[in-house]
This record gives C-alpha cells, sequence and structure tokens, in this order.
C-alpha cells in the first residue's frame, strides 16, 4: 500500500492513474477502522481499478474538544486493516497540510433544514467542519466514486448535497450499516464503551427494529406514539442520557405525520452512554 502524506502527491498520483484510464474509489476515514470501514474499501474495490482510503482526525468538526482529545487513534492497526483488505493508497495528511491557513472555514455552504436538524441541533458547527474537510479531500483526491456509511445518515445526505452545490463529477455510494452479532451499530467510539455500557447500548438497535417492525405493521400510526415509546424505553435504561428518537422524511428529514404506503422514512436515534456519544439510524 502506497502511503502519501501531501495534497499534491495525492493529486498527482490519482491525475496519473485516471490519464491511465484506472477508476478511482475513495473512502474518508477517521481512522480507528472496524468492520464497517473495510465493507466500504471492498465495496470501492469490486467497483474501480483502485482505492484510496485516508485517515485524518478532522479537528474542525468536534464540537466537543473532549471528544476529539478521547478519539481512538490505532494507526498501526489501521494500517494493517487497510493491507488486508487490499486498500491500493493511504493518505495520510497532517492538519497543516489540510489547513494551511488556519482551521478558520472562511466559505461554509449552507446545506439548510438537513444541517441544521437532530445532529445539526445537538453537535452545532459539526457539519461544517465535516462538509468543510470533505471538500477539500475530495478536491486533493478527486476520485471517480466516494464511499460513505449510512450509518452517518445526515453526513452522507450533506456530502450529496455538496458535490451538488460544487459541482464536483464524484458519485457518492452509500453502503448499508454494519452491526455487531448482536445488532449494535459499528463505530469506532465502540471501543471507547465499558462493559456495561456496550451491553446496554445494543437497546439503541433493538428499539429501532421494534420502530420498524411497528411501522410495517400499521399504515396511518401516530409517529409521535411510536416516537415516544421509542424514547421512553431507551429512558427506562438508567445508563442511557436520550438525545433523540426521530422519525423522519428519508429524503429530506423534515417531521411526518404517519405512517403511509408512500412514506419513505427513516427513524434516527442518539444517547449518550458512559460518556460516550452513540448514533444509528434505520429506514423503516
Ligand atoms: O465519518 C467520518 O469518519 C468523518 O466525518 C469524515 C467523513 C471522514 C470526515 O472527517
Amino acid at each position: 500500500m502506497l502511503i502519501l502524506k501531501t495534497i499534491k502527491d495525492i493529486n498527482n498520483q490519482v491525475v496519473e492513474l485516471k490519464e491511465m484510464g484506472k477508476k478511482v474509489g475513495f473512502v474518508p476515514t477517521m481512522g480507528a477502522l472496524h468492520e464497517g470501514h473495510i465493507s466500504l474499501i471492498r465495496l470501492s474495490n469490486r467497483e474501480n481499478d483502485l482505492t484510496v482510503c485516508s485517515i485524518f482526525v478532522n479537528p474542525t468538526q468536534f464540537n466537543d474538544p473532549k471528544d476529539f482529545e478521547k478519539y481512538p487513534i490505532t494507526l498501526e492497526s489501521d494500517m494493517q486493516k487497510l493491507i488486508a483488505a487490499k486498500c491500493d493508497i493511504l493518505f495520510l495528511p497532517t492538519v497543516a497540510e489540510m489547513y494551511p491557513k488556519g482551521l478558520k472555514n472562511s466559505e461554509p455552504i449552507d446545506f439548510g433544514y438537513i444541517a441544521g436538524t437532530l445532529e445539526g441541533e445537538f453537535r452545532p458547527g459539526h457539519f461544517d467542519g465535516m462538509a468543510q474537510i470533505v471538500e477539500k479531500l475530495l478536491r486533493a483526491v478527486a476520485p471517480h466514486r466516494l464511499y460513505m456509511g449510512q450509518k452517518d445518515y445526515q453526513q452522507a445526505m450533506i456530502c450529496t448535497r455538496l458535490i451538488k452545490k460544487r459541482n464536483l463529477k464524484i458519485k457518492i455510494v452509500v453502503c448499508p450499516i454494519k452491526r455487531e452479532k448482536d445488532g449494535l451499530a459499528m463505530s469506532s467510539r465502540n471501543v471507547r464503551l465499558d462493559a456495561r455500557s456496550r451491553k446496554v447500548a445494543v437497546e439503541i438497535s433493538k428499539v429501532l427494529k421494534s420502530m420498524k417492525g411497528r411501522a410495517a405493521r400499521g399504515e396511518g400510526q401516530l409517529i409521535a406514539d411510536l416516537e415516544q415509546a421509542a424514547f421512553e424505553k431507551l429512558s427506562s435504561f438508567s445508563e442511557f442520557k436520550v438525545e433523540y428518537v426521530a422519525i423522519r422524511d428519508a429524503k429530506t428529514l423534515k417531521p411526518i405525520k404517519k405512517i403511509s404506503a408512500t412514506t419513505h422514512a427513516v427513524a434516527l436515534i442518539a444517547a449518550r452512554i458512559g460518556g460516550v456519544r452513540l448514533i444509528d439510524n434505520m429506514l423503516l
């Protein structure tokens, strides 16, 4: 696996590959890689001639400085996993390389409603920082395809709009959530869960499954009832501090009132447990 650390080097390399007619897939990450990331690498390998992965813990998307400080860094094992998954190029820039003029975002994009609700409400500034780095990475790597996980549902929606707004010639591929055997959505933050929190954390995916089941059984069911029941179930575990349980239109993220045959809805949850913030979602 080739490791490149500067924008110039990765850009030159990809330009050269494209001139040779190669298709390039890109998986941006913040490291602490798990099977969810690796599934993106594998899909990219299948759909492209080469796969680039980036590892960069982006300081501008952490609204909580403690979360940034505690973000797991496991570079050695990440590299081993990437080599085993046959990733071709690792882009490993420094903060100075990605932010030569400082961390301030001089041209934040207005993504409107989808960036202000749910995660946008609970993590102010997060999407500005995320979109800022994703644009820099996309311009540096200039891939044909970008691979992202559905677990960060709003992030994937925002990146789709970013590509459109900036007129980038990149196809985004959003991949299904990878789950542990018991259903917990894979996340880099899971390694920070202690034994008790890990045991209880699975309730998030259980509640999502139960909402999906109830939504499938009954047209006309009031969303507010489903949300309320799920919120109460999670809150019955003293370990959880639930931030939101929401069922929204899957394409606009706007609230909807009832489940109907034509509704495309997504249920989204964010909750804190044992000092770790977890998110998960499920299409209904
Ligand atoms: O999902 C992530 O790991 C990050 O938000 C991303 C897309 C790599 C941007 O820093």
